[in-house]
């Protein structure tokens, strides 16, 4: 027997992430851009910023911090999701935000997580039991929606395959 497997996902993008009618979000997406300014990108010259809103409204900055021993540096996301899983590890994550400098016009997508990252964020939405909602913001204020982190890494290695 043979069966074709279909995976399909979508986004929403929005030119500018001040016209999101929740205004958490709005905030999100400022504090991502934020956390760009105090980045650790010496050696890549690429900062990256990231925000987590939680369930009872506080929201966590982080970015990426990189070493001379270049394997050794983390991702934006990383790090801010490790900071919130070990500064507050009972509370749910609502939304993640990115953000990076890249020069970007027109309709061009900004820069996604990588794959690593992805990883370890659908971890984390399936040990929650909810979804993570990610915005991935673009330098001129564009704004990518993914409802969910499941919707960005489709037939993932995870816990239950253990
Ligand atoms: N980087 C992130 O922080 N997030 C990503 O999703 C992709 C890449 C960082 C890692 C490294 O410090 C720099 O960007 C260049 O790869």
């Amino acid at each position: 027997m043979k069966k074709e497997i279909h995976f399909s996902s979508s986004f929403h993008w929005h030119s500018n992430f001040a016209d999101l009618v929740d205004q958490r979000y709005r905030e999100l997406c400022e504090a991502s851009k934020e956390a760009i300014k105090m980045a650790n990108a010496r050696y890549s010259n690429y900062p990256v910023g990231a925000a987590i809103l939680l369930e009872n409204g506080l929201i966590i900055k982080g970015n990426n911090q990189e070493n001379a021993v270049y394997p050794l540096s983390l991702c934006a996301e990383r790090v801010t999701l490790f900071s919130v899983s070990s500064n507050h590890p009972g509370l749910n994550i609502r939304a993640l935000a990115v953000a990076t400098e890249k020069e970007i016009s027109g309709d061009r997508l900004p820069p996604f997580p990588c794959g690593s990252c992805r990883q370890v964020l659908l971890e984390t939405e399936f040990r929650q039991d909810q979804n993570i909602t990610l915005l991935v913001v673009g330098s001129n204020h564009s704004v990518c929606i993914i409802e969910k982190i499941s919707d960005l890494l489709p037939f993932a290695f995870g816990p239950e395959s253990l």
